[in-house]
């Protein structure tokens, strides 16, 4: 698998990162926890380095980013859009949220936008269904959203408006 060049330049801070931890398999989980939190997704050198570091197979921490939905092996943009499409969000019109960021952003659940400002994805349950259809950006909640709030919204954390 390649390495992105702009992982060598981040070969040292993630060097720090993981050995402000002790070299031991118990810390694997802690390890990754922080390089997610930090760079919104693992970084495959970081892998290699995290495996050496706790002594574990690299096949192992893959097996472990795999498992938990909480780790992305891709990059994700500077703000994650969460779009809640459970029942109640459903029911509620959760999808023209969905086809409004799409206009406004080009992009699909899945996607990061070409300027890597956005990552757009869905989520089944966000816990907040009386606030239904609620979408998340990088933590903070939106409730009871519309075509026009999304759109607003999007502008604030600097998304264009309609992109035609
Ligand atoms: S279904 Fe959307 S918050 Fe519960």
């Amino acid at each position: 698998m390649q390495i992105d060049a702009k992982e060598y330049e981040n070969a040292s801070a993630y060097k720090s990162l993981i050995e402000s931890y002790a070299g031991k398999p118990e810390y694997l989980l802690a390890i990754m926890q922080d390089m997610q939190r930090q760079y919104n997704y693992l970084p495959r050198l970081a892998i290699t380095m995290i495996a050496a570091h706790v002594g574990l197979p690299v096949s192992r921490v893959y097996a472990m980013a795999s498992f938990y939905k909480a780790f992305s092996l891709t990059p994700k943009g500077r703000f994650v859009i969460r779009v809640c499409d459970g029942t109640a969000c459903h029911i509620k019109n959760s999808e023209t949220l969905l086809d409004q960021i799409e206009k406004q952003l080009q992009a699909r659940p899945g996607e990061t936008t070409a300027d890597g400002l956005f990552s757009v994805e869905t989520v089944n349950c966000l816990g907040a269904c009386a606030l239904a259809p609620v979408m998340v950006i990088n933590g903070r909640v939106y409730g009871k959203v519309n075509r026009s709030d999304v759109e607003r919204i999007i502008k604030e954390y600097g998304g264009q408006s309609d992109a035609n």
